[in-house]
């Protein structure tokens, strides 16, 4: 039977790069351990005892959209942290958010996009799901560079009409996984403002939010962060 190529031309994936790139290098020091980001820490105390009380769950099926009690806990961190209404109902549960990436762009992403092949943008540096998700619903995967010279955010606004035009969707990553950089109110009202121009959507990526090593005081909307 022939092979599926679908996934045939996807860049190698980074830790073989960065597995190669180190091969034959003696570390100067003491290494810093930057591989593919397995916990290095112990679970917290309360998690083994509250999971082993629990144990007979594990058993059953959870309900698809999630169980009503974590996603009404899930709207109300929302609500304290973002201040914002978020209602259960427009929350979905996930194995971790490589599965929403990916799974988002199956179910969203059309077959074409004002009459062309779609166009997916993805952040370069970028995570690898984005990529596979552009290939696996057969979107052209465009890089858009995430340098110093753009913050290390993509510039999607500079690119071309016609391509925004085609877009379906973008992906966004803030903190910016590797760079750290992180979309400002301004850069995310752009960003919007452009969606809505080119109607495509924004798949924003934030797993890293809650990892940061200042305090973040925030007014109430329009937000302008300060830092405390
Ligand atoms: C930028 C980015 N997004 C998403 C993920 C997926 O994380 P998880 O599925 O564990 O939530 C990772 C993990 O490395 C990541 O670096």
């Amino acid at each position: 039977m022939a092979q599926s190529e679908r996934f045939s031309n996807l860049p190698e994936y980074a830790f073989p790069r960065l597995r190669n790139l180190l091969s034959g290098l003696e570390p100067g020091g003491d290494p810093v351990v930057m591989t593919i980001g397995e916990p290095r820490h112990a679970l917290p105390d309360f998690v083994a005892p509250v999971m082993a009380q629990s144990i007979a769950e594990f058993g059953k099926y959870p309900p698809n959209e999630g169980a009503p009690e974590l996603l009404q806990a899930i709207s109300d961190w929302i609500g304290r942290r973002h201040a914002i209404a978020v209602p259960p109902a427009q929350i979905s549960t996930l194995n971790g958010s490589r599965e929403g990436l990916f799974n988002a762009a199956l179910a969203l992403c059309p077959q074409d996009k004002n009459g062309a092949r779609p166009a997916i943008l993805v952040p370069n540096p970028f995570y690898q799901v984005y990529a596979v998700a552009a290939a696996a619903v057969d979107a052209d995967a465009v890089f858009v560079p995430a340098t110093a010279a753009t913050g290390h955010l993509p510039d999607f606004a500079g690119l071309a009409p016609e391509l925004l035009d085609r877009t379906a969707i973008a992906y966004l990553c803030s903190p910016a996984n590797p760079q750290g950089a992180v979309a400002d109110v301004d850069y995310l009202e752009h960003l919007i403002e452009l969606a809505e121009r080119h109607d495509f959507l924004i798949f924003s990526d934030e797993c890293y939010s809650e990892i940061y090593r200042d305090t973040l005081r925030q007014a109430p909307w329009p937000w302008r962060a300060v830092w405390v």
